[in-house]
């Protein structure tokens, strides 16, 4: 959740640091902070609580902070509320060690308790404190920086990704890692450390990705890195292959429309290389056709939207492979004794690669012996690296914490995996399989047409932005489409939606249709249109305003019966959804836009989930 970024060099840290954490404020922004070093002027640290330009407002009205060596935080707070002191860094009673985490230090009140009792005073309500604390206590006890560092870990219960200033030490940052993203960055005599690439792109593109249980120990000329034995580790070094400005806004007013438009290209960096002479082919795979034919069972495991991808993947795969395919919730999943076994392929679906929850997820499927296959969009995240395979979507950084390309390339990459798994199988028949492969390979141009009727979604974001509830309705893959629209619409625009299987609504819901609600029904799924067509009439019969999203197949029938239209183009019913999504994502972007909301930081919201 929180953003972390550390550097060691010979320029002034604060701006470098600054920068890092505007591009890293998507993942937290409750409060900002950082924290410099200097041989003449120690440890000096400035933190707030809000966004990075409150911190920004501070520091220009304060003296500079000086110092080459230094880290900066983004938070997003788990205990202790988010105001100035619960800010990181924190800094020992002593003022010898200065920290910055992201994750949760389980056993806090535990550590907090000894600490208390050995006469140290927090200043704090955070977890996190406990580790600066405690790291102090082992200095004053007289261990040297690398050897407090190991006996704190030791210690320590949860998940955590550090960054670490010893008052003494001015040209030193330490970093440590447990089930929490960070990488190193490697310069030309300044190194880093950040939770993700973007922070550090501008600087470096030579990264190495921390394993658990390692610590680093990085200087202006170099890191060193050891394991959790304190053995020396030789770390593979990866080269960043996307440009800075993927990270920026180029113009655009928000990342999330930024992201929207840049749908076509994504899937056409999803699909493209993978489409050859209308074939899926996965070079990347090590799944062999043997272990392929043992799967009885496929689970799907995701959260949010990916688990929304789940959901839509679930009917296509079913549908190409004929074997079961459970989608779970990740936070359910790992605690429901799932029936996880060798025969079972488990697909884990993540954005980030680093959500707590698939990650714990992922883990409970290994250990009941689950092939693991990940679709990530993040090259070297955590979940892409423990699993046995990954597809990655290939859609660039996302930095909007509402998910769009991201959603859109999962969802292709699931349909394209089917294909091919069906295909392998000899269970698909071929004439679907062409189908569905042509009509990938038409996809992004469909895309921007859909796209290029921008303005219409804006209109009738100006009829409905003042509404206090709105409902999704839609059979089968309409259903499973609806729960991403509605979420999209209540994460940004704080507008309270649902979505629902419209055969469910004469079973309760229907009672909440009143005259003017609006009801969003979605009718692209060709085989059940007439279905849809009754659904419409029912809640027309109540009084609600119907916005209906269909295909130009059945523009001229939907027509007769909605208030309004959104009309995409025709395409396989496996692919529909992948167009049908963008007037949802565009309709809940202008929503927002018209109710004047943060959209690229919604309230209470951070990008990248790496807490329970
Ligand atoms: O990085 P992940 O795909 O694992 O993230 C999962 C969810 O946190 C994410 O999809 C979330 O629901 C988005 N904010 C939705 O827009």
């Amino acid at each position: 959740m929180c953003g972390i970024i550390g550097f060691t060099g010979s320029s002034p840290a604060v701006p470098l640091l600054l920068d890092g954490l505007e591009r890293l404020e998507y993942r937290g922004y409750d409060s900002a902070g950082v924290a410099v070093i200097s041989a003449e002027k120690g440890l000096q640290i400035q933190k707030c609580k809000g966004r990075l330009s409150a911190l920004r407002e501070r520091l220009d009205s304060l003296p500079p902070l000086e110092g080459t060596t230094g880290m900066g935080h983004t938070r997003w707070a788990t205990h202790g509320e988010p105001n100035d002191v619960n800010s990181h860094p924190h800094v020992s009673q002593n003022g010898q060690v200065a920290i910055v985490h992201n994750g949760i230090i389980e056993n806090y009140a535990e550590i907090k308790e000894f600490l208390l009792h050995e006469g140290v005073r927090f200043r704090s309500d955070t977890d996190s404190e406990v580790v600066a604390q405690l790291l102090d206590y082992y200095f004053t006890a007289g261990s040297d920086p690398l050897d407090a560092v190991y006996r704190v870990l030791e210690r320590l219960e949860g998940a955590y990704a550090l960054g670490i200033l010893c008052a003494d030490q001015p040209d030193m940052l330490i970093a440590a890692r447990k089930d929490a993203p960070l990488l190193l960055g490697y310069g030309q005599g300044e190194n880093f450390i950040a939770s993700d690439a973007t922070a550090i792109i501008a600087h470096t593109r030579t990264v190495a990705y921390m394993e658990d249980g390692e610590v680093a120990v990085l200087t202006p000329d170099g890191i060193a890195v050891y394991d959790e034995y304190r053995r020396p580790v030789e770390k593979q070094r990866h080269t960043i292959d996307w440009d800075v400005s993927a990270a920026e806004k180029g113009g655009y007013a928000h990342f999330m429309f930024k992201e929207i438009m840049e749908q076509p290209d994504a899937l056409r960096h999803t699909v493209s290389p993978r489409l050859r002479d209308g074939e899926v082919v996965f070079d990347e795979l090590a799944l062999t056709e043997e272990k392929l034919r043992s799967f009885q069972r496929i689970y799907i495991v995701a959260c949010g939207s990916s688990y929304h991808v789940g959901m839509l993947g679930k009917y296509n795969l079913e549908r190409f492979l004929r074997l079961p395919v459970e989608v779970c919730l990740a936070s359910e999943f790992r605690y429901s004794g799932p029936l996880v076994d060798e025969r079972s392929l488990v697909i884990v679906i993540s954005q980030s690669g680093e959500t707590l929850d698939s990650m714990a997820a992922l883990r409970e499927a290994r250990s009941r012996g689950g092939y693991i296959l990940a679709i990530v969009n993040v090259v070297g995240s955590s979940i892409a690296r423990e699993s046995d395979d990954v597809l990655y979507t290939w859609a660039g950084p996302e930095i909007a914490v509402a998910t769009t390309k991201a959603y859109s390339t999962q969802l292709a990459l699931l349909t394209m995996l089917g294909l091919w798994m069906g295909k392998a199988l000899g269970r698909l028949d071929g004439a679907e399989y062409a189908a569905v492969t042509a009509e990938l390979a038409a996809l992004p141009g469909k895309l921007e047409t859909v796209l290029s009727s921008a303005g219409a979604y804006q209109y009738l974001a100006s009829l409905y932005f003042n509404r206090d509830c709105v409902f999704f309705i839609g059979r089968n893959l309409d259903y499973a489409l609806g729960l991403e629209g509605s979420l999209k619409l209540k994460e940004i625009s704080y507008i309270h939606s649902e979505s629902y299987a419209a055969g469910e609504l004469k079973h309760g819901t229907i009672s909440l249709i009143e005259p003017g609600t609006l009801v969003v029904a979605l009718a692209t799924y060709g085989p059940l249109i007439d279905k849809a067509v009754s659904n419409i009439v029912e809640v027309k019969a109540r009084g609600a305003e119907v916005v209906a999203l269909t295909t130009e197949s059945h523009r001229e029938r939907m027509a007769e019966l909605a208030d309004h239209l959104l009309v995409i183009p025709d395409s396989h019913p496996a692919l529909q959804p992948n167009l049908g999504v963008v007037p949802l994502q565009l309709f809940a972007y202008y929503i927002a836009l018209q109710r004047g909301c943060d959209i690229d930081k919604p309230k209470n919201l951070a990008k990248s989930v790496t807490v329970e």
